[in-house]
């Protein structure tokens, strides 16, 4: 059997939920669990925390309404709010909290006839300028929701560009617009902070912050680890070794015969590929673990195989390699395919087989 596996690591994301509370110790905890918790499995993950954080955050409806209908009763919060009053009779009858950033969605909730209340949070673009009101547009904004019925309470929310970037000042030009939007606006409970903001910028944290990959385990800093913020990997990828050639030197591997021996080589295919979705683009050099000894991926990663070099370690068919997680930062893997370790996560795909441990 094919043995291409992740392991979701329980205690590893209770510890890290332990983390986000001793980062923000004065905070109520969004945890992020959109895009089927960034890969992880969002039923799983809620499963698992539902009881140790004080709301969910999805992106959609959708997305709200398959964790409800997986027996999860925890707060809910819908991102991108809601895009008809049939989306918000729905998100009424599941008990979501709703993010509104935009008039028509003020107007949806004009009309709502109902009779039940939630909490609003209403998104300010503060300079990401992806969704939100503008500063101008707030106080009227704020003004309509306070006279609605079905408005059970406020909640200011807004959402930093560049947080992971200590040496950028947008994040303080943000802080700025915030501040002064305050002041226009009578006292709100406030959620700014993402993971980045959490980490390096407490005077963000306020109400209610909002986790994502530092819940699963990643730095979401290019210089910094997670283990600089004493974050534990929740997801481990690994597959097994399923085959060893022995090359001489000057003979190619893989597809385009990228990669040349310089010396007689023992070579290692391993079951995973970006069928599995490993990502395909990588630096050279990019690291694997093979029975917990450190090797390289050599010549191309094809759909359902990748090469690894096995001259200087001990390893034989049947051994267990590891891609990322345990032992080996996704972040590394993510710095070497050029991009960032949520999506590593996101890519992997229904055949890859999932455990939790
Ligand atoms: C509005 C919002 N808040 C919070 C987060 C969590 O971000 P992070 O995973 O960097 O903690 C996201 C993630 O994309 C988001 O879109």
């Amino acid at each position: 059997m094919r043995n291409a596996h992740l392991t979701i690591n329980h205690q590893a994301l209770l510890h890290n939920v332990a983390q986000i509370k001793r980062y923000a110790p004065q905070s109520k905890v969004m945890a992020m669990v959109k895009a089927d918790a960034y890969g992880h499995g969002a039923v799983v993950v809620s499963n698992i925390i539902k009881n140790h954080v004080d709301a969910l955050g999805v992106a959609f409806l959708a997305e709200a309404i398959a964790l409800r209908e997986a027996g999860i009763h925890c707060p809910i919060a819908i991102l991108e709010g809601v895009f008809s009053t049939n989306e918000l009779d729905l998100a009424f009858k599941h008990d979501c909290y709703l993010v509104v950033h935009q008039q028509a969605q003020v107007d949806f909730l004009s009309q709502y006839a109902g009779n039940k209340k939630t909490l609003i949070w209403l998104k300010v673009d503060s300079g990401m300028h992806r969704l939100g009101f503008t500063p101008q547009d707030i106080t009227s904004a704020y003004t309509q929701l306070r006279a609605l019925p079905c408005v059970h309470d406020i909640i200011l929310t807004s959402h930093f560009a560049c947080a992971d970037d200590l040496g950028s000042p947008k994040t303080s030009q943000q802080l700025q617009v915030l501040d002064e939007l305050t002041k226009q606006l009578p006292p709100l409970a406030r959620s700014f902070a993402n993971s980045a903001a959490i980490l390096a910028w407490p005077q963000t944290h306020h109400q209610w912050v909002r986790a994502g990959i530092m819940l699963y385990g990643s730095s979401p800093f290019a210089n910094k680890t997670a283990h600089d913020f004493n974050l534990q990997a929740v997801m481990t990828l690994k597959t097994q070794l399923i085959a060893i050639q022995h090359l001489k030197q000057g003979e190619t591997v893989g597809y385009g015969s990228t990669w040349q021996a310089q010396r007689d080589t023992r070579l290692g295919v391993i079951a995973i590929g970006y069928g599995d979705g490993y990502p395909r683009h990588l630096l050279p050099n990019t690291p694997v673990l093979v029975n917990g000894q450190k090797t390289v991926i050599i010549g191309r990663v094809s759909m359902d195989m990748i090469t690894v070099d096995l001259t200087d370690i001990e390893a034989q068919i049947g051994d267990d390699v590891t891609l990322w997680g345990e032992g080996l930062s996704a972040d590394t893997i993510a710095n070497s395919a050029n991009t960032i370790s949520y999506e590593l996560f996101c890519q992997i795909t229904q055949r890859v087989t999932r455990f939790i441990a």
